[in-house]
């Protein structure tokens, strides 16, 4: 009788570490820690960036930080071993160091793929909204729940559907990933009008024009005089120096917490 209440024990003993190590894969103290995080980070600049680009965002080695382009989703286990082994068949060189040290590289990946809202943020979020409504007129072409102009996209689920530096290189250096059909046109009609705003759709014969304040004006190609296509995105590209340091940190710490989702039952 003894023994089998010691083996259940033992039992429930082994499936709880299984579900402690399953649940939120908090399996290394590392993880999702600030410190580990910022120290994984000085790490990978000294010896990971030059292949795999500053902030994870790719170049010999592939991008690490946008979690969609490669056709797997590497666990923090797999990613550490990934981290520590290398690929040598794929020009991935193995890492050396303590397991302290690669582990903290394996926090700052995981946090780089994790989705903003998920990554620990140092910016003041509160400091961030009142420049996106105010001083940085993000506002005048995103909208947040609702609210906002339309020329840009949507950013109520900013924070749960992009990583922390997707967000920030989307600010600091826009036309950087190419623009997604954001491209500025300035359109001149027959009739004397000038349009100017974003391209939405484009054939032989029309053309979608989406304007400051959101109006779409579908126009046809006989009643164009003169049209300029900006290769360049319709975000302005200079915030990286009207704003100080600390404000491009507040503004993703603000978009990080934008996570407008369809409620799922009991969450
Ligand atoms: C010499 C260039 C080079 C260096 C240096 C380098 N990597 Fe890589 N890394 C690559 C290449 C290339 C791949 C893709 C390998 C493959 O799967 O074919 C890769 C793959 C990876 C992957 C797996 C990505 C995935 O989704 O499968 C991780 C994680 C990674 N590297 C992290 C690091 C870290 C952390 C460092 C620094 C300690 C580092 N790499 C240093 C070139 C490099
Ligand atoms: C003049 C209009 C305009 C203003 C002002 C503007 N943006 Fe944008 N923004 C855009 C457009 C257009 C895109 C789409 C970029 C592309 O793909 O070409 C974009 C893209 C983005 C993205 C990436 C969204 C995605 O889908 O991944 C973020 C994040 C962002 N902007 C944040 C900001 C912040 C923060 C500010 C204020 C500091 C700001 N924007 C000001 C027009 C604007």
């Amino acid at each position: 009788m003894r023994t089998l209440t010691l083996w259940l024990m033992v039992g429930s003993a082994v499936m709880l570490a299984q579900h402690f190590q399953e649940g939120d894969g908090k399996k290394n103290p590392a993880i999702g820690n600030i410190a580990a995080i910022a120290a994984g980070e000085k790490s990978f600049n000294e010896g990971c960036a030059v292949c795999h680009g500053q902030g994870g965002m790719g170049g010999r080695g592939p991008n690490l930080a946008n979690g969609r382009v490669m056709w797997h989703t590497l666990t923090e286990e797999s990613t550490y071993k990934r981290i520590k082994d290398g690929v040598p068949s794929g020009g991935m060189p193995p890492t050396p160091g303590s397991e302290e040290k690669l582990w903290q590289l394996t926090a700052y990946v995981v946090a780089l793929r994790a989705p903003a809202s998920e990554a620990p943020q140092t910016g003041d979020a509160e400091l961030g909204k009142t420049i996106f409504w105010g001083k940085g007129g993000c506002n005048e072409c995103h909208s947040v729940l609702g609210k906002g102009g339309k020329i840009g996209p949507d950013l109520s689920d900013a924070g749960g559907s992009r990583s922390t530096a997707v967000i920030r290189m989307a600010i600091e250096d826009p036309g950087a990933n190419g623009s997604k059909g954001f491209e500025k046109a300035r359109v001149l009609l027959k009739n004397g009008q000038a349009l100017e705003g974003v391209l939405k759709n484009r054939n032989n014969y029309s053309l979608q024009l989406l304007d400051a304040r959101g109006e779409l004006h579908l126009l046809l190609m006989t009643a164009v005089k003169e049209m300029t296509v900006s290769k360049n995105s319709a975000m302005p590209a200079n915030y990286k120096s009207r704003l100080s340091a600390k404000e491009i940190d507040a503004l993703v710490a603000y978009l990080a917490k934008q996570t407008a989702r369809p409620m799922v039952a009991g969450n």
